[in-house]
């Protein structure tokens, strides 16, 4: 076995609670990586001796990026819908069936190469660990297929039948769809179960429908997760915590009850509220009041959301400068919330942090400090590192 010495690392988050804050730093540090795995981590004056050594040069690692939410598998361009919405249109989900339109027409091969390279994407920017959801397919071949195309790419896909209802199928009969041959075909694909939970869309399912969707695959054997409160009020993120979900996403319009409801739950290991503020940005809405849920003392994670309607946008970077900047989160929040926080969403031991056994799932930045992230906005200085 092959040993790996990093060394010259200006700063090393590792969320490790044995070293300094909340994010475990530690100054003029170094890591050593034996067999794809953290074998060791603290200060550089301590490193033990190992086989090989790359100086990083004074610049800052951090775990890469886990980016507990993305829609990475379609085909076809909203750009002039995106654009609409600049000049004043609102945002209701209708544009959906666009993309469903165009996945359905698609080749494996094209939905292929177009995963392949929003996945290459989001690597290059320090992202090591995406979650990938169907949804775009919307009926039983075609999710099963996109769900076999996510496959290719990542562990972490989820099951998203009930992204809105086709446009012209009855509700009661899609839902039973869902729920049926459409689960049965998916299930063996997925590791998860999500659903578009918005009550007061004309597209998206209400909070009786959700939880049919929801029961159902968690019988199946899937985890379940829910987008919720993305368009206004509604009953996600306590059917969320009824449910036992690993996470509830978008979290904009979140009522008292339904933060107390995730307070409690946190304290055995409730659903992770998960913050999309690229959505917010690309849909000119108000972000969601990360504060509150912070210091209610509910978990939060951040991720891209990346899908051709809402947030076009892989860049974990940058939602850690909007959740910083628009969000009222601290610098150190947002960089746990996007390491360590989605690996929680995600119900992950081995990525997320740098202590001793994880994954040597590293990022390191043109930049001295963390703060940098969301110091530079738009301005590519992650990357991940590479240690053979
Ligand atoms: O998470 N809200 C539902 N689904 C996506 C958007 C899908 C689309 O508009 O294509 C989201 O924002
Ligand atoms: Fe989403």
């Amino acid at each position: 076995m092959t040993s790996h010495l990093v060394t010259g690392i200006g700063e090393l988050v590792t969320h490790d609670p044995r070293f300094d804050g909340p994010l475990g730093l530690v100054p003029d540090a170094a890591l050593v990586v034996e067999d794809g795995l953290v074998a060791w981590v603290g200060p550089a004056a301590a490193a033990p001796a190992a086989d090989r050594a790359t100086d990083v040069g004074g610049r800052a690692v951090l775990p890469g990026f886990v980016d507990p939410h993305t829609h990475l598998v379609f085909a076809g361009d909203r750009a002039d819908e995106f654009a609409a919405r600049m000049a004043g249109a609102p945002y209701t989900g209708g544009g959906i069936a666009r993309t469903v339109t165009a996945t359905r027409a698609a080749s494996d091969d094209e939905l292929r190469t177009r995963l392949a390279a929003l996945v290459a994407e989001a690597r290059a920017q320090g992202t090591t660990t995406l979650e990938v959801k169907s949804g775009y397919g919307l009926d039983v071949a075609t999710e099963e297929r996109l769900l076999r195309l996510a496959r290719e790419v990542t562990p972490e896909t989820t099951f998203l039948g009930a992204h809105v209802v086709p446009p012209g199928v009855d509700r009661a009969e899609y839902v039973a769809l869902v729920t049926g041959p459409m689960l049965a075909a998916c299930a063996p694909h997925a590791r998860w179960a999500d659903v578009f939970c918005e009550p007061g869309s004309a597209h998206a399912f209400d909070g009786d429908e959700a939880r049919t969707v929801l029961t159902a695959a968690a019988a199946a054997g899937l985890g379940l997760r829910v987008h919720g409160h993305q368009l206004g009020p509604g009953p996600g993120a306590r059917i969320a915590v009824e449910l036992g979900a690993a996470s509830v996403d978008h979290c904009t319009y979140l009522s008292d009850d339904d933060v107390t409801a995730l307070a409690d739950a946190a304290a055995h290991g409730g659903p992770v509220a998960t913050l999309l503020p690229g959505v917010e940005l690309s849909t000119r809405s108000p972000f969601p009041d990360a504060r509150r849920l912070l210091d209610a003392g509910v978990e939060v994670a951040l991720a891209s959301d990346c899908n051709p309607g809402t947030c076009f946008s892989t860049s974990m970077p940058l939602m850690v400068a909007l959740a910083v900047t628009q969000m009222r989160m601290t610098v150190a929040e947002a960089v746990r919330a996007a390491t360590l926080g989605g690996a929680h969403a995600l119900r992950r031991q081995d990525v997320g942090h740098l202590r001793a056994g994880a994954r040597a799932d590293l990022c390191v930045l043109d930049a001295p400090t963390h703060e940098h992230l969301a110091y530079r906005p738009g301005v590519p200085i992650a990357r991940p590192l590479t240690v053979a």
